[in-house]
């Protein structure tokens, strides 16, 4: 599939002030950064910029602040950048006003600046147009790379388009590109792997992909959903009584693309320090499901090898605790020996595959949780609708 947006590559950015949005949002524990791969994956965007010519004024948010909050301070995100580019990063104490006009009008071609955290501006979130021709002010094209962000119709991913020139940046297209071609022209088989706690955040996935795979493997809690659908008591396991409806009418309508678990690990709580692995029939009334077990692993695994495209999204159970983790950590590696396409989900998908070590053997991790859930329920993004077409 095509990129359908002009990029970068389409536009003199020799001489030019270029307003990049990246998706910074990175997690912080204690002002330090705990993973970094939005930055580094922001970077060849930002060196193409730089060789080019451009001086790149870099934007994002961080966090949900409200109001100017200096935990979520774009400072170390600065300090990483100056470090990963091998050059001075400038970092601006606010994203607009005269000091950081004045910065930006100061800046030469090959110099970058990272502006302050955008969402310490109520407007940002609201997609003012007065704000967001204040940022537009600062450059003269803006440059969209922020996949992350890109289901967020916020001023400084989609607002800032109406008032510069607006192309998108390597990163954008690469993830458009991979999730996009998995969804139009996949090589079959075309499994899709689904897990996370509720049915609901899924739904819409479910009815976009169902009919385009040849195998939908469902596990994390919201299989247990599937499993009290098809009439098993389920113990505590978590369940999203209100998508039962929504869960039956998929059971009935494909009840041989999709496959559940046949059995779990079960204990008392998130906090036990062991599970017991039970066959889906008999979960005890006063356990919970916290993982799926060897023999389904197993089963999902073949499906996942013998692909030849394969997307996933949502952990197969609770992968941060020890007890808990073995379902995801055997999907990740079944993923890293498929031979096909394979291709995560942003958000907790890839923080599990970090995890494991396993994110190089992947053909795509994204870098987008929300963004790439978005992309995969078949709606349009915000921040990539407001760029010109090729
Ligand atoms: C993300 O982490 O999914 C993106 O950066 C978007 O963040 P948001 O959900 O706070 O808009």
């Amino acid at each position: 599939m095509a990129f359908q947006k002009k990029t970068i590559r389409d536009v003199d950015v020799h001489g030019k002030r270029v307003l990049v949005r990246c998706d910074f949002n990175v997690p912080l524990e204690n002002g330090v950064i705990t993973d970094d791969r939005r930055i580094r994956e922001s970077l060849p965007t930002i060196r193409e910029l730089l060789n080019r010519g451009a001086a790149v004024i870099l934007m994002s948010h961080l966090g949900r602040p409200e109001g100017r909050d200096e935990r979520y301070s774009l400072k170390p995100v600065a300090v990483r950048l100056g470090e990963l580019l091998g050059r001075e990063v400038r970092f601006a104490p606010d994203c607009v006003g005269e000091e950081v006009k004045a910065m930006a009008s100061a800046l030469k071609p090959g110099e970058a600046m990272l502006l302050e955290n955008v969402r310490f501006h109520e407007e940002e979130t609201k997609n003012d147009p007065e704000f967001a021709q204040q940022l537009a002010s600062l450059a003269d094209l803006f440059v969209n790379d922020a996949f992350g962000s890109a289901h967020r119709a916020h001023a400084s991913t989609e607002g800032v388009a109406h008032y510069l020139p607006a192309v998108a940046g390597f990163l954008m297209e690469k993830e458009i590109q991979y999730l996009g071609r998995a969804l139009a022209d996949p090589s079959r088989p075309f499994v899709a792997v689904l897990g996370g706690a509720k049915v609901s955040d899924k739904i819409q996935v479910v009815e976009n992909l169902l009919p385009k795979v040849d195998a939908l493997l469902i596990g994390g809690g919201m299989a247990f959903t599937f499993l009290r659908a098809k009439g098993l008591t389920t113990g505590r396991s978590l369940l999203d009584a209100e998508s039962l409806d929504f869960v039956n009418s998929v059971l009935v309508e494909s009840p041989d693309k999709i496959l559940l678990p046949t059995d779990v690990v079960v204990a008392d709580s998130v906090d036990s320090e062991t599970g017991t692995e039970v066959r889906v029939e008999e979960i005890p009334e006063d356990k919970m499901g916290l993982d799926i077990g060897t023999a389904t692993a197993a089963t999902f695994a073949a499906r996942i090898e013998g692909a030849s495209t394969v997307i996933w999204n949502g952990p197969m159970g609770v992968f941060e605790k020890e007890p808990f983790s073995k379902g995801t950590k055997a999907i990740a590696e079944a993923m890293a020996r498929c031979q096909g396409v394979t291709i995560v989900g942003g958000g907790d998908t890839a923080a599990a595959v970090e995890k494991f070590g396993l994110a190089d053997k992947m053909t795509h991790v994204s870098t987008g949780g929300g963004a790439s859930l978005e992309f995969l329920e078949g709606k349009a993004l915000p921040g990539v609708v407001a760029l010109q077409d090729a």
